[in-house]
């Protein structure tokens, strides 16, 4: 009707008839509580009102344009938002991963939370992300979980340890050594404890740390042994800050899965790159060699 400012043409635009316009016009007028339109002899003109209320229309309108522009953008993957939450020790290769990806999705923005494995757990069950890479997730939880790599747990020494010139090494020799574990709540220390309890054998702890890099750093000062995944060992192996020890019955042996709540609808972005995870993590990442 602004646009036209005649009831006849505003109709004819709107394939309505004259008195349905008209009537919705008193209707807004009513609900706004001032006149937007005035007849003068037989001309219409929008009023101060009027035009204001025209302006922010149009304006609005634009937007509600816009908005679905960027949600059809969003359904074609172009766009979107992924947010991700991975265990400390996934670090390590995560971004690789987030990198490759974002590659070929250039609008992708990404979220990611790095945190232990139960902070992962708890942000699961409050619905804070879309998808999370994790170790093995609890039987009791209601998750969906896929495995796509192996996460092997190798016993570290500094290259002047006594240990470091011995061939398989006894597991019984561990008690005799103190160690350096990650923090409660840490898959890695779980995984830990398991396996000593398992093979009725006495851990020894050193010291707790709240992270690999503070164990790492920690048997490279000589504080004692570690158990840490492979995949933070990539640097200190290459210049040989430090050596996988050959103990029997090591590796103990992860796994690594990408994990969500069953019944969540995952986004397009998140579940692209679930895919992604699917078909590319052996191509793009390798397990360094102890
Ligand atoms: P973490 O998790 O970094 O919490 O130890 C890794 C894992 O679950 O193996």
């Amino acid at each position: 009707m602004a646009q036209h400012l005649s009831y006849t043409r505003a109709s004819e635009a709107l394939h309505l008839t004259q008195p349905a316009v008209s009537m919705q016009i008193k209707q807004l007028e009513h609900s706004v509580g001032l006149p937007l339109f005035e007849q003068l002899g037989k001309k219409v003109f929008l009023t101060e009102a009027g035009s204001e209320f025209s302006r922010y229309a149009k304006a609005i309108t634009t937007q509600l344009d816009e908005l679905e522009q960027v949600v059809n953008e969003m359904k074609g993957l172009q766009r979107g938002r992924l947010t991700i939450a991975v265990a400390s020790t996934a670090n390590y290769f995560a971004p690789r991963l987030l990198a490759a990806f974002c590659q070929q999705h250039g609008e992708v923005t990404v979220s990611l939370d790095v945190t232990n494995r139960e902070q992962l757990l708890k942000s699961l069950l409050e619905n804070r992300t879309d998808l999370v890479i994790m170790g093995q997730p609890p039987a009791e939880m209601d998750l969906a979980a896929e495995r796509f790599m192996d996460n092997p747990l190798v016993v570290i020494a500094p290259p002047d340890h006594p240990l470091v010139a011995c061939e398989h090494i006894p597991l019984e020799r561990l008690p005799e050594e103190t160690f350096l574990v990650r923090e409660q709540g840490s898959g890695t220390r779980s995984a830990v404890e398991r396996f000593f309890a398992a093979n009725q054998l006495a851990l020894s702890t050193a010291m707790e740390m709240s992270s690999n890099e503070a164990i790492k750093q920690g048997v490279e000062a000589g504080l004692g042994l570690g158990i840490v995944s492979l995949h933070t060992l990539a640097m200190e192996l290459a210049l040989k800050r430090l050596v996988v020890l050959d103990v029997v019955n090591f590796p103990i042996m992860r796994y690594w899965f990408i994990v969500h709540r069953s019944g969540k609808r995952l986004s397009l972005v998140a579940q692209a790159f679930q895919q992604f995870v699917r078909d590319e993590s052996t191509r793009i990442l390798k397990i360094p060699a102890a």
